[in-house]
């Protein structure tokens, strides 16, 4: 740990093993219900979000993916209790914000961070002095909060910046005092609203990276909102797509993103992964390529590509790759490998059979 690291994790609650936080609830959201009068069709109710389900768990990074009007800023309002839900109960630590009142839902919220896209900093104010802000309004005394501050700014990497104002930032570096800013009360919780999406790519980089770090040394639990998918894909540990107000899917980054169950996961997947090749690819390729055509999905196992060749010539099959790509979730391969295959059917037969006994995951293109 770097000093400032160790000044910014002493009273939270990073000190405790991950391993064991890991497994414990943070926030819960059930059955949420939320509707905005008036909003619909004829002046129906407009349902924002349709019995939501979501459990994020201490320490984690927590995405949600979804687009524009999908629901996930509603989602936030809710956890952050400055919307209440129509029905349904959301929980965040021991509180059920639902059963508080404005006062008690005040004293939940100071234990919560907040970055937003537009970054909200005050212009007339330094660097230090728009972080130093949520110190003084908590009473935190001059000496402590130069010290804090300090710490902060050497974190996400802006000490040489204390005195700068604002406009003179990149919008990454701006972004990291808004995240600086965020962690200066040392919430338990940070909730990340789209805080990359007016980014370039380089600089949404170092804001991740940035974020990563507060969740790795600093133990907070992050909930990330986006409908990037490289986001999710560099930051977030498991990941709920949320799609016309309704969670379609959730579960582990590279579990979702590897196999997609949901349409809606597939199409904002898209071509990002080559998870699969498109229809319109097929028929090209089987127009193209009269032999028999099959893919393999590429799993987290050492040696596939080896054994898949190995079998292909024990069987004399000879299989050339036609399509196919090769991506990283979190570290791990995903992806997929299209080949031609050429030899004797019953040869062909018998290798995919013992292929699929040694458990690849095969799927056959031809019609
Ligand atoms: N305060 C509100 N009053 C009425 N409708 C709202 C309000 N807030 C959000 N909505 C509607 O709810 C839907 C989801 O909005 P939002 O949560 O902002 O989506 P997202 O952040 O995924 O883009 C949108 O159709 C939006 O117009
Ligand atoms: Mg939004």
């Amino acid at each position: 740990m770097t000093v400032a690291e160790e000044e910014l994790a002493t009273g939270s609650e990073s000190s405790g093993g991950q391993a064991q936080e890991q497994a414990q609830t943070h926030v819960r959201l059930e059955h949420v219900h939320k509707a905005f009068p008036g909003k619909g069709r004829r002046g129906t109710p407009f349902t924002a979000l349709d019995d939501v389900d979501v459990d994020i768990r201490r320490g984690e990074v927590f995405g949600i993916i979804g687009q524009s009007g999908a629901g996930k800023s509603t989602l936030v309002r809710l956890i952050n209790g400055l919307e209440s839900p129509t029905s349904g109960t959301v929980r965040v630590g021991d509180h059920d914000l639902t059963a508080l009142d404005e006062r008690s839902r005040r004293k939940v919220r100071r234990d919560i961070g907040m970055v937003f896209q537009q970054f909200n900093l005050f212009r007339s104010r330094t660097v230090a002095g728009n972080v130093a802000y949520p110190l003084k309004v908590a009473g935190v005394d001059r000496a402590e909060r130069d010290r804090r501050v300090a710490a902060l700014l050497d974190f996400v990497g802006l000490l040489d910046r204390a005195h700068d104002h604002p406009e003179q930032l990149s919008g990454g570096q701006k972004q990291r005092v808004g995240i600086a800013r965020a962690l200066a009360t040392e919430p338990a919780l940070l909730l990340v609203d789209e805080a990359t999406s007016a980014l370039d790519p380089q600089t949404t980089g170092e804001v991740l990276a940035v974020l990563r770090r507060a969740n790795r040394k600093l133990g907070v639990t992050i909930v990330i909102i986006t409908h990037e998918l490289d986001v999710i894909r560099a930051v977030a540990d498991r990941v709920a797509v949320l799609h016309g107000g309704r969670i379609v899917e959730q579960g582990s980054v590279y579990d979702v993103f590897a196999r997609p169950q949901a349409e809606e996961t597939a199409r904002l997947i898209g071509t990002t992964l080559r998870e699969r090749p498109s229809e319109a690819t097929l028929a090209r390729l089987r127009r193209k390529h009269t032999g028999r055509i099959v893919s393999i999905r590429i799993q987290d196992r050492a040696g596939l590509q080896t054994e898949v060749a190995r079998v292909f010539a024990d069987h004399e099959v000879a299989a050339e790759i036609i399509f196919g790509g090769i991506g990283e979730v979190q570290e791990r391969p995903v992806g997929s490998l299209t080949f031609e295959l050429a030899g004797e059917p019953a040869a062909v037969d018998a290798a995919l059979g013992a292929l699929r006994a040694e458990g690849v995951d095969l799927i056959e293109e031809n019609p």
